[in-house]
């Protein structure tokens, strides 16, 4: 006889940009969500929802969340851009992904559960800078030397060890997640604010982005979809220059009021320091395997993308 129980989805880091995007969507779609967190919410509940406690560094987790939970969707670690890149910040970076995995694996191994898939998140910081010449990154492309290329590798290796114990597992290289309420486009549209389209260095730097809503329904396809399994990159099919996507804004958003401003590398180079390198980079990523997969984008350009953020808020 078939369970009755409500799937229920465990989300790590699910208070974030994404996990609260997701939370919505999984709802809609009739899951049960399990948030775990570092910090319980003070604000009242809401219905099919419930918050249970981790501590990556003590490798402490509520053991009920994994009994209970039918899948995991792993988002927590520490923000990329947010902060200086000091040792100190980058320790944390790499260990809040490497250590909470790590917490996943071994929570997996000891505490009895039902979970049958686990998505987890890395990004396209995987792959560096674009080779010369430009050929789309595939999936099959080894991981870059530089921090963020070394940060991934430990990351997608730290939750390796789920699919060894028999979880189907899937690792979502991700691309600029596009969103109303937070991440790279809040910072793109600030200089907006003063009729100013902010090119970032020559602007000639491609920039593989993907619709928050796309990324979402994506992270909904691996968990309902058996044969969705190993590395996918989420983004779009359509990478962009950071000049086409900063006047595709401006467009979008102030019609033919702006005025387009380049900010030199080397200012970018002084206010973000060794962060700079990545709005700078130019990386060029494939679609092609998660649309061979079965996955149709919504939203495929950046100009269909950015008109359906202006238009509708809050697009899930
Ligand atoms: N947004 C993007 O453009 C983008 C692009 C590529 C990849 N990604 C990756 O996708 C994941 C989700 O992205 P997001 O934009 O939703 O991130 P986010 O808004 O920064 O949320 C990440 C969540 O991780 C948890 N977290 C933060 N620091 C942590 C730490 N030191 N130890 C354990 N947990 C910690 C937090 O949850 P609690 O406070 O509730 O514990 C936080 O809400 C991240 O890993 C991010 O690197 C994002």
């Amino acid at each position: 006889m078939q369970s009755l129980k409500t799937p229920t989805i465990l989300i790590t880091g699910g208070t974030g940009l994404v996990g609260k995007a997701l939370t919505k969507l999984l709802l809609r779609q009739g899951y049960a969500v399990t948030i775990l967190t570092r910090r319980l919410p003070r604000h009242k509940q809401i219905k099919g929802i419930s918050y249970a406690l981790w501590d990556v560094k003590k490798q402490q987790i509520d053991k009920t969340a994994i009994a209970e939970a039918d899948h995991i969707v792993h988002l927590a670690g520490a923000g990329v851009v947010e902060q200086k890149w000091t040792p100190a910040y980058q320790k944390e970076i790499v260990e809040s992904r490497t250590e909470s995995s790590r917490l996943l694996v071994t929570s997996l191994e000891s505490i009895p559960n039902t979970i049958r898939s686990v998505i987890s998140m890395s990004a396209i910081g995987w792959y560096g800078p674009d080779h010369d010449p430009v050929k789309p990154f595939e999936e099959s492309e080894p991981a870059s030397t530089d921090f963020l290329g070394e940060t991934c590798r430990l990351w997608e290796a730290g939750i390796d060890p789920a699919s060894v114990l028999g979880k189907r597992l899937v690792k979502l290289r991700t691309g600029i997640v596009l969103a109303n309420e937070g991440g790279a486009l809040a910072e793109f549209k600030k200089p907006l604010r003063f009729g100013v389209a902010g090119i970032l260095g020559t602007g000639r730097q491609i920039v593989s982005w993907i619709h928050i809503e796309d990324l979402c329904r994506m992270i909904l396809y691996s968990i309902e979809n058996e044969n969705v399994q190993g590395v996918f990159n989420a983004v779009a099919p359509n990478p962009v220059s950071n000049r086409e996507l900063t006047v595709s804004l401006a467009r979008v958003s102030r019609g033919k009021f702006f005025v387009p401003v380049r900010v030199p590398s080397f200012v970018l180079k002084l206010m973000l320091g060794q962060r700079s390198i990545e709005v700078l980079k130019s990386a060029t990523v494939s679609a092609r395997k998660i649309q061979e997969a079965g996955f149709a984008f919504g939203y495929q350009t950046i100009d269909e993308a950015l008109q359906n953020l202006h238009a509708v808020r809050d697009p899930l």
